[in-house]
């Protein structure tokens, strides 16, 4: 068995779950290397599967990504599928987990002009983004006096084709941080907190992502029921996800559920990186 690593090339070794990744492959006998999705002399047919990971440039060039995800399921496997990249690839994909009965963060989907007036009804800070997005990438924490910049922010967003993503800054983040849920082959694993990320007056970050400051996490009982809720929601498969919650008033809150290419946060928990070894070759053989 062959297993492929999927990486970017503007991420090339800077994925720290990679290392404790390929060791976990190394201690079950299976050969797994890490090459990037968007290079182009890769043969993935010679892989038994393509795993993704850090493929984290996507959300600036989505579709030559899901073209790529399509001629990669074509040749072999591909993990998580096409078509739960496909959905989760666009935040939108929230309008469906909230229909679905799941608590997210309050969200209004800017799809165009017509609808940036709700920016100026925002009574306490607010956040915009892009509804493709990663890493922090163009996500931008304004308060009400500042509806003038955000709506020129939503505007630039608009015209690069993105819908955007309205939401209250729910400032119980800056004390309790966002915690991030790590589940392979449907089971819990571990959690992690990240630290706040975007800072006061509306600045929006550019780099591919941003400086985290991650640390280890034991998941609250409330937070634990809300990622369970998330993934009996799920209207694909995954093998992996990582379910991302703020604390909102009456609890947990979903952010971001990360089924592309989530950091897994394998450093410290080599049983994680067993563990999605294990669900790998079991679904490659059932
Ligand atoms: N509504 C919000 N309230 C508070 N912080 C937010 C909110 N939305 C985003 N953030 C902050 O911005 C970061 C990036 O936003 P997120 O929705 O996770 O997008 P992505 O990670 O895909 O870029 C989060 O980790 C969080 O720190
Ligand atoms: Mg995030």
């Amino acid at each position: 068995m062959r297993i492929a690593l999927a990486t970017a090339i503007a991420a090339w070794e800077q994925d720290a779950d990679l290392p404790p990744l390929l060791e976990a492959f190394a201690r079950a006998g299976i050969g797994a290397e890490a090459l990037a999705w968007d290079d182009p002399t890769v043969s993935w047919s010679r892989f038994d599967a393509v795993l993704l990971r850090s493929t984290w440039d996507y959300a600036v060039r989505r579709d030559a990504f899901l073209d790529w995800c399509g001629r990669v399921e074509k040749a072999t496997r591909l993990v998580n599928p096409l078509e739960t990249v496909r959905w989760n690839s666009d935040k939108r994909y929230l309008a469906d987990l909230a229909a679905r009965g799941v608590a997210i963060v309050p969200t209004v989907f800017i799809e165009s002009d017509r609808d940036l007036p709700r920016i100026a009804e925002q009574s306490g800070e607010f956040v915009l983004k892009p509804s493709v997005g990663a890493g922090s990438r163009h996500a931008a924490r304004f308060d009400p006096t500042q509806a003038a910049e955000a709506d020129r922010h939503a505007r630039r967003l608009l015209a690069e084709g993105y819908c955007v993503l309205l939401q209250p800054y729910l400032e119980a983040v800056d004390e309790h941080g966002e915690s991030a849920l790590v589940h392979i082959g449907g089971r819990y694993t571990h959690a992690i907190r990240k630290g706040p990320l975007l800072p006061r007056g509306g600045t929006a970050s550019d780099l591919l992502f941003a400086a985290e400051d991650i640390r280890p996490r034991i998941a609250t009982d409330a937070e634990h029921s809300a990622a369970e809720r998330v993934l009996a929601a799920l209207p694909h498969p995954a093998l992996y996800a990582r379910v991302d919650l703020l604390p909102g008033k009456t609890g947990p809150l979903l952010l971001e559920l990360e089924l592309v290419e989530p950091s897994l946060f394998f450093e410290g928990s080599e049983d994680a990186a067993d563990a999605l070894v294990d669900a790998l070759v079991e679904s490659l053989q059932g």
